[in-house]
């Protein structure tokens, strides 16, 4: 229609497993957007920003925070500690960062108790070696007191009355599963009410009804939704029983924000130049030599949230098609392509047989080998520039997957990057 503004929604979804490197293509893409959301998973999550040589790591809040024309947006499909929340709402605050009008949580994020983490670190050591390698942020029980309708939600803390009933109702119902059948520590109830509620005074002005808010924005401002964690941790797409507890794909954006698909208008994968996961579980192509060290030391693969080193592989297309198809993804941010500078000769993995769910590996893994650059590309910003090699490696990623890499990272920092197609203009 003439004269109309029509505003453009990007979804961002890591394509593996997660630590892709989301925050820095948030931040690069919040220039030109108004609005970031998240959907999904808590402070488990560990987005890693460079910004003047700063660097900000961010777990809850949506990466969107640094700018200040950026209003971020927690949707209900996240679950919150109030505690991680207030420590990093006073880490923004001490880099001069206000997150004042700026930073609005959905009423019905369900609340992540002292109990929860009780719980998640007690049956992972109960796992012994079958142990999932959470995070140990009490993620999986709080989803899973969701879904069993006995969750606490931020709008319970509003009525003290309610609040006190459905704390004892949760929280005798953990203290029993820790006591009798962990035998671990129980939790005080009263205590944590107490350190609870001071917590939610603080922040309360920040919760709301963000579904209108979220399409009020949309009628003349371009929005993020930023994915956390990746496609493999999925629930009910991931490498089960290894994931979060969370649909980290498309579906999650959806439940998560209460707004329609037809939202979501651009659908970027962001995938990492080579594979990593943090954690148990299933990894094709992973590198068990030296190599596979290096990468992890020249790419700082080091999780952000809990400091576990990464392990790392080749880069998996198999998985990128798999989630291409899933996520309904319509382009490429191909991040961190300059840790593999050094290389000689790189691997990519294509294709294996079907995972065996008896000892989670994988048989008949195959792979194209192609000569590496073998110079740098640090700081490069024009695709023109980058050496003819590097340009193979990502015509056989977008041969393969069948999809265009429209971005591509070269390095931390914000001006490190080349943009091949602004993707804000599709509709
Ligand atoms: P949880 O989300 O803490 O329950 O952990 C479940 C699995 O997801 C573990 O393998 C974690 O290492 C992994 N995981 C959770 N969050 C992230 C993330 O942000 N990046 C990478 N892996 C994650």
């Amino acid at each position: 229609m003439e004269g109309e503004i029509r505003m453009s929604n990007v979804l961002l979804i890591g394509t593996h497993w997660g630590d892709e490197g989301k925050g820095k293509i948030v931040d690069v893409l919040s220039e030109n957007a108004q609005g970031c959301v998240r959907f999904q998973g808590g402070h488990n999550a560990g987005h890693t920003l460079v910004i003047n040589d700063v660097k900000t790591i961010l777990h809850l809040i949506p990466s969107g925070i640094l700018r200040n024309n950026v209003k971020s947006i927690i949707g209900n499909g996240v679950v919150i500690s109030l505690e991680a929340l207030q420590t990093e709402i006073k880490d923004l605050m001490k880099n001069k960062i206000s997150v004042e009008n700026k930073l609005f949580i959905s009423q019905s994020c369900h609340v992540i108790l002292p109990t929860h983490v009780a719980l998640d670190i007690a049956r992972e050591k109960s796992l012994g070696k079958s142990s999932i390698g959470t995070t140990g942020r009490g993620i999986g029980p709080t989803y899973e007191d969701k879904v069993a309708r006995r969750g606490i939600r931020i709008i319970d803390f509003f009525d003290t009355n309610i609040l006190k009933k459905k704390l004892s109702i949760s929280m005798e119902y953990h203290n029993f599963l820790l006591k009798k059948y962990y035998h671990a520590d129980t939790l005080s109830i009263d205590d944590t009410f107490d350190k609870l509620l001071p917590i939610f005074e603080n922040i309360k002005h920040h919760v709301c009804d963000v579904v209108p808010l979220i399409l009020d924005l949309n009628k003349n401002s371009n929005i993020i939704f930023e994915g956390a964690q990746g496609t493999m941790l999925d629930i009910d797409h991931g490498t089960y029983p290894y994931v979060t507890s969370s649909n980290t794909t498309l579906s999650g954006f959806i439940s998560g924000t209460g707004i329609g698909v037809d939202k979501a208008h651009y659908s970027l994968g962001i995938t990492k130049a080579y594979s990593t996961r943090v954690g148990h579980g299933p990894f094709p192509s992973e590198l068990h030599d030296q190599l596979g060290l290096d990468i992890a030391k020249w790419g700082g693969e080091v999780g952000a949230t809990t400091g576990r080193a990464r392990r790392c592989g080749w880069l998996d297309l198999k998985i990128l098609k798999q989630s291409i198809e899933l996520n309904r993804i319509n382009g490429i941010a191909l991040t961190k392509l300059d840790v593999l500078d050094n290389l000689e000769k790189i691997k990519i993995c294509i294709d294996y047989d079907p995972i065996n769910y008896e000892n989670f590996k994988a048989s008949n893994i195959q792979y194209i080998e192609m000569d590496g650059w073998m110079t740098s590309t640090v700081g490069i910003t024009n695709f023109n520039d980058l050496p003819n090699n590097a340009k193979e490696y990502i015509s056989t990623i977008e041969k393969i997957s069948g999809t265009k890499v429209v971005m591509i990272s070269t390095g931390p920092s914000r001006h490190q990057i080349i943009i091949l197609e602004d993707i804000f203009k599709h509709q």
